[in-house]
């Protein structure tokens, strides 16, 4: 079959994966797979920038491939692989830095966000990491990059830095464009901040049902309704969202959302029934989880054979590269 294009994505190796990375990005990264061309990557050298203990950064990409993988991606139609094993990444990274002016880079909002979040430690691979971002999907000539709503100013910066590389040195790189889901920005449990692992206000995809429970408990629901007999607004609580998505009874939000309208059901109510689909949802991938658990040594070798075989794209776009911009 003749497919479509070439997708690319990567996601930084932060463990066990939440219902954000899984509805804004992994949903595509499985959909994707059939049509497209799929590469997807571990960018172990982007959580570098970020991270102190980078000791976990071997368990956490585990955790996180074993997530991939219960999700439904598959080596067998995809490449899976761990950025730093493709070292040309880094090449391509330098070589497109000298197309980047600063003044892009110190205006993305992503980059005030990090300075904020961690004003001690503003280092260079920060203030660059959007040009790797850049250098990894370039590299792998993809056109198409499934991501969550947050990663969109990176891709609107990947096609201005791919536009600047081919108006100087010609048409070789390839520009990108963004792939939403339905669902690209899934808030966390405070219902004000997206989820995030970092703001400890996610649910993992791996969570046991008695994890879900006690996680959904905690969830903000409308701020203005403050009594069981207050009428309260399903518009703007973030467990009707998420509920809309995983439900497993047909109709059932809508009565629900009704309900709550009229202080018919209580948002204790809601969360336990809504805790209780969610389980359900999730327990295929748990049960897939729990057999690719059982050999640890194959993830590594799904990995292994991934960089190898994005090794051969990294080695024909590089000696294009080069070539292109002169050098010897
Ligand atoms: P990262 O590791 O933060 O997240 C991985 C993917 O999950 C999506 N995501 C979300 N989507 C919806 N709602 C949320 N609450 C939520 N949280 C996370 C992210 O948008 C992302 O798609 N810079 C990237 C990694 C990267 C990359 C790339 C992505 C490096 N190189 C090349 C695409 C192409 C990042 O930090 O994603």
């Amino acid at each position: 079959m003749v497919k479509k294009g070439r997708v690319f994505s990567g996601a930084r190796p932060t463990g066990r994966q939440h219902l954000g990375n899984l509805l804004g990005a992994i949903q595509n990264y499985v959909a994707l797979q059939d049509e497209y061309d799929c590469v997807y990557c571990v960018v172990d050298l982007h959580a570098l920038t970020t991270l102190q203990d980078t000791h976990l950064l071997r368990s956490n990409t585990y955790e996180m491939v074993l997530d991939w993988l219960s999700a439904g991606m598959d080596p067998d139609k995809s490449i899976i692989f761990v950025q730093s094993h493709v070292p040309q990444v880094t090449e391509l990274h330098t070589i497109l830095s000298m197309v980047t002016p600063m003044g892009w880079l110190s205006r993305l909002p992503t980059f005030k966000e990090k300075v904020r979040q961690q004003p001690d430690n503003v280092n260079y691979g920060l203030l660059g990491y959007p040009v790797l971002m850049a250098a990894d999907i370039a590299l792998y000539r993809a056109d198409t990059v499934p991501v969550g709503e947050d990663q969109v100013p990176h891709l609107e910066f990947t096609r201005e830095i791919v536009r600047r590389f081919n108006s100087q040195f010609g048409q070789v790189l390839v520009e990108p464009q963004p792939k939403l889901t339905a669902t690209p920005r899934i808030m966390g449990l405070d219902g004000v901040h997206k989820m995030s692992k970092s703001l400890d206000n996610h649910i993992e995809i791996a969570a046991t049902p008695e994890e879900i429970q006690k996680r959904v408990m905690t969830m903000v629901t409308d701020p203005a309704r403050r009594y069981r007999s207050d009428p309260g607004n399903p518009d703007i609580c973030n467990v009707h969202i998420l509920h809309q998505i995983f439900s497993r009874t047909p109709g059932r939000t809508d009565e629900i959302a009704h309900a709550c309208r009229h202080a018919g059901i209580g948002c204790v109510e809601h969360k336990r029934e809504f805790a209780r689909d969610l389980a359900e949802a999730l327990a295929p991938l748990r049960e897939r989880r729990a057999e690719f658990e059982r050999d640890p040594d194959r993830i590594w070798d799904i990995l292994a054979d991934g960089a190898r075989r994005a090794g051969e794209i990294a080695d024909q776009t590089m000696g294009e590269v080069k070539e292109a911009v002169g050098l010897p």
